[in-house]
């Protein structure tokens, strides 16, 4: 029988029973990107050490952990309305602790405290190893803070208890923070300054979740393109380097590389892509490797070239074109999506016809999309004035949106009749008698269950779509099992 992540976090604090005799119970809950995810696996296995066993029931929890975003202002209203809800579950478990970690931790600090008097615990996304101090100071009765950011934290020596896995497939990040300074994110201001992990470390988790039966294996990082691993240290620390340093570096082109050689059957995806640093040599390396997925998330935010430099997106539209004509020549059947902003300060319906036209010429296979939210502290905030009205941002995302729509569908349409492979990941929402997986596109499709098994690669004929799944019939194991 599998066994569960649950289970498996109970077998690693039993073992460690002899070290913290008091098992106690982690709620930990996540918001945000999968970058948060993956983190929330780190803290895991760190308060594992600690003694403490994660749980499914907000209502048994010792500790509750909230992991949060502050990208968009919505982002942050939605942890604020958990925090009233802990504040309610809280007044049956007195003893209960509530810790609020990631970026909203980072940008709010001491405020956190202050402003909700639920927190006990505000944690940092590079202070993560520093939960076993603070959570001492707060068993004593004192709220704690760190939210110092690191130059090298990269936590490569924690080996991630895998939260809610479905055995399949699971994260490995390979860089943190981001130095892009695009004038509209937070995120430069929670995450830090751009750091990569030993590439060794990278290849040592991968070789754990492949020997654990793990499938698919996706390379996290803000900025996955700007890896360059030199011996440690923040990127931008690159040109001090020494020569030695320099001629050994590991750029992201050289791990894909080494880890689809060394891994031929896993499957190996990455996020996000930046247009400025995707350099021809990744899509090459994606070309020449059947397992890299044949799909790129690749952030465009806008169609303008005006809009695009008040963005401080370090690319023009041109750029862009040029960016996706190679990966279609050296990819053809690569699957593209994007995210895009509507109603940045000052973008006029001209502007944001050219965001329209530009998704014309591209035709993604998924997208998304987003009102400009005004985040405090970013350089937007400081020096521009957030003009445009909701109803036009509402109006422009709307249309976007339709858009895509329409687009996805054409995609999705193109693959009926074709037979492609997918990896069982799970039981369809819809119906228990069929599975869904992924096609190497990152495309959904459903199919009847027969004698197929979760992790199995299977050949899937396509008969129908809807604009988000493909629907077909298995026809036999694909040779990748
Ligand atoms: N407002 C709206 N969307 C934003 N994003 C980042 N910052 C903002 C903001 N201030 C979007 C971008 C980015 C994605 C992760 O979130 O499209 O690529
Ligand atoms: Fe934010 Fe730009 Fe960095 Fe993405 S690349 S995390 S949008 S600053």
């Amino acid at each position: 029988m599998e066994k569960t992540i649950d289970e498996s976090i109970q077998g690693q604090a039993l073992t460690l029973e002899g070290k913290k005799e008091n098992t106690r119970k982690l709620f930990i809950e996540s918001y945000g990107c999968q970058m948060n995810f993956s983190d929330s696996e780190i803290v895991a296995s760190i308060l594992a050490k600690e003694g403490f066993n994660t749980t499914q029931n907000l209502e048994d929890a010792d500790l509750v952990l909230v992991n949060t975003c502050s990208i968009r202002e919505k982002a942050e209203q939605t942890v604020r309305k958990r925090l009233e809800k802990y504040n309610a579950v809280k007044r049956n478990n007195p003893k209960m602790k509530v810790g609020v970690l990631g970026c909203m931790a980072e940008r709010l600090k001491n405020k956190f405290l202050e402003e909700e008097k639920i927190v006990d615990l505000v944690v940092g996304p590079d202070a993560y190893k520093d939960l076993p101090n603070l959570i001492e100071e707060v068993d004593a009765g004192r709220n704690a803070v760190n939210v110092i950011l690191s130059k090298e934290e990269t936590y490569a020596d924690i080996s991630p208890v895998r939260l809610q896995s479905n055995g399949v497939s699971a994260f490995v990040s390979i860089t943190r923070g981001c130095d892009n300074m695009c004038t509209f994110c937070v995120v430069p201001f929670t995450r830090g300054r751009e750091r990569s992990r030993d590439p060794q470390s990278i290849l040592e988790e991968i070789d754990d979740l492949v020997n654990n039966n793990f499938k698919e294996i996706t390379l996290l990082g803000q900025n996955v393109d700007s890896y360059l691993w030199y011996g440690g240290g923040l990127k931008k620390d690159f040109e001090k380097a020494s020569d030695f340093q320099k001629a050994t570096a590991t750029n992201f082109a050289k791990l894909l590389d080494m880890a689809a050689t060394k891994y031929p059957k896993t499957r190996l995806r990455f996020t996000t892509s930046n247009p400025q640093d995707m350099t021809l040599d990744v899509i090459e390396v994606m070309a020449k490797h059947p397992n890299i997925c044949k799909y790129i998330h690749l952030p465009i935010q806008s169609g303008s070239d005006r809009i695009l430099k008040e963005m401080n997106r370090l690319h023009t539209r041109q750029e862009y074109f040029d960016l996706i004509d190679n990966i279609k020549r050296l990819i053809p059947d690569c699957a593209i999506s994007q995210d895009i902003i509507t109603g940045f300060p000052t973008e006029t319906e001209a502007d944001h016809q050219d965001t329209l036209s530009l998704m014309e010429y591209v035709k993604y296979d998924y997208g998304f999309m987003f009102a400009y939210s005004e985040r405090p502290g970013t350089l937007a905030e400081r020096k521009m004035e957030d003009d445009v009205p909701e109803a036009t941002k509402k109006r422009r995302l709307a249309e976007i949106i339709e858009l895509q729509r329409q687009h996805s569908a054409v995609r999705h349409q193109a693959y009926i009749g074709q037979t492609v492979e997918v990896l069982i990941e799970k039981a369809s929402k819809k119906s228990d008698a069929h599975w869904s997986g992924r096609t190497t596109q990152n495309t959904v499709a459903v199919f009847p269950k027969e004698n197929y098994n979760i992790g199995d690669f299977v050949m899937v004929r396509i008969d129908e779509c809807t604009s988000a799944t493909l629907l077909g019939e298995a026809v036999g194991y694909s040779k990748n099992n």
